[in-house]
């Protein structure tokens, strides 16, 4: 059985004290133990939140992070620097991170590689554009991304991966993809672990759906077959959204 995954991905938000009224505020509440809760926080409140959420059942992530462990990188910070704070995941090739910040599929290998030799779970971002989905080239855009993301990863790391399919049109537009649409593609990416890895590793994988979900659609998303979580934005800002949706 795979362990339901709901991450909150703050983004660039919250100041230190915001963000401990709210990892305070989730901490107060009774969240479902059967769910694992991962609040994915910015550099400056990694530390803090570490503190706060020592002994609580909360998960911790960084959203992104360089794949050398340290050297003239300027403003980048490295797996070491994050296993010392103790996180637990990190993002890694949030679309956002792709569009904005130029990452390519192979920057994401060296950061995946690099994150799991340092025992720190990542959380791939796949996703294609409105427009690459009018052409139907969704599933070969975002199978094609899992597979450069994956290349040369060892089957031993296969319980430790979880992907987030997001696709771009649905992140921060209040569009959502369909319940349907999000498992077929979360069944694509199955069928392609499958082929990677073998069927008992597709198995395994968990595989999450992110892009405007809210309370309101959690339910109907999580019963469908292959998905096992969700990555949230706007919503993973609100303490009461943010319970709603662990307690889905
Ligand atoms: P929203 O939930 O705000 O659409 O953001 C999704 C996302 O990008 C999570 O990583």
């Amino acid at each position: 059985m795979r362990k339901p995954i709901i991450a909150g991905n703050w983004k660039m938000n919250n100041t230190i004290r915001e963000g401990l009224e709210l990892i305070n505020d989730l901490k107060a509440r009774s969240l479902d133990e059967d769910v694992e809760a991962v609040v994915c926080v910015p550099f400056t409140f990694l530390s803090e939140a570490r503190k706060v959420l020592r002994d609580t059942g909360i998960k911790l992530a960084a959203q992104n992070m360089y794949h050398e462990e340290s050297g003239a990188f300027t403003g980048e910070v490295s797996p070491i620097m994050l296993k010392e704070l103790e996180v637990d995941y990190v993002i890694l090739g949030h679309s956002e991170r792709r569009q904005i910040f130029g990452e390519t599929d192979e920057m994401v290998n060296a950061k995946v590689k690099s994150a799991l030799r340092h025992g720190i779970k990542p959380i791939i971002c796949v996703g294609e554009t409105l427009e690459e989905r009018e052409n139907n080239k969704e599933v070969e855009i975002v199978t094609t991304q899992v597979e450069k993301s994956l290349k040369e990863i060892d089957i031993r790391y296969i319980e430790d991966l979880v992907i987030a399919y997001e696709p771009i049109w649905a992140i921060g537009t209040g569009k959502t993809a369909s319940s349907e649409d999000a498992n077929s593609m979360l069944s694509s990416i199955r069928e392609k672990i499958t082929e990677l890895y073998g069927k008992e590793s597709s198995e395994i994988i968990r595989l999450q759906y992110g892009g405007s979900v809210k309370p309101e659609t959690i339910k109907e998303l999580m019963e469908k077959e292959n998905v096992d979580g969700a990555l949230v934005g706007g919503a993973s800002l609100k303490a009461n959204d943010f319970t709603q949706l662990v307690n889905f």
